[in-house]
């Protein structure tokens, strides 16, 4: 197992991304346990690219309400009603949903007034089934793009086994 938290934010974004998942996929070793990858995918995204923001929103009641999951950053809001903010938007959609200026998007629910712009990734379990969303918040206007999109996608599959997953599909805001 690797002590190291790497930095990524010299590389070209799927660069990054790609170390990242070799790095999540060396740290967790064969575990498979769904917080213990949430806390150490949300550390080494967190860490990796200086975000404000980085951790999940676990589904607690399907199509209805998400709760707090693993996180870095300042105090996340507690619960998020499906259809509800970005992360709401997302799980009720099942897409990811990339928010260039949160101060545009109609609905957004600030945890942090320093929130720029924000990206949220549904994660899906081993039978298909919507267990979580990742959410990212930056500082910066415009910080994610299609490239998060896709290395956010591809890293939250581990949570389904390594070929499965959610759709490329990106909703823009
Ligand atoms: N901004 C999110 C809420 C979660 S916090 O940013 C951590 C939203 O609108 O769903």
């Amino acid at each position: 197992m690797t002590e190291t938290t790497i930095d990524v934010r010299h590389l070209p974004k799927q660069e990054a991304y790609e170390t990242l998942d070799r790095h999540l996929r060396l740290v967790l070793e064969g575990i498979s346990d769904p917080v213990a990858t949430m806390a150490t995918l949300s550390c080494l995204l967190y860490h990796g690219f200086g975000h404000l923001w980085v951790g999940f929103y676990r589904v607690v009641e399907p199509g209805r309400l998400l709760r707090v999951g693993p996180y870095q950053g300042t105090l996340g809001c507690l619960e998020i009603e499906f259809g509800r903010g970005v992360c709401g938007t997302a799980a009720a959609s099942g897409r990811t949903l990339i928010v260039p200026d949160v101060a545009l998007y109609a609905g957004h629910i600030a945890c942090d007034a320093r929130s720029r712009s924000e990206i949220v990734v549904p994660v899906v379990d081993a039978n298909g089934n919507l267990m979580a969303v990742l959410d990212l918040d930056s500082e910066h206007l415009a910080a994610f793009d299609h490239n998060d999109a896709l290395g956010l996608e591809r890293l939250v599959r581990i949570f389904a086994g390594a070929n499965n997953g959610v759709s490329s599909a990106v909703a823009r805001e």
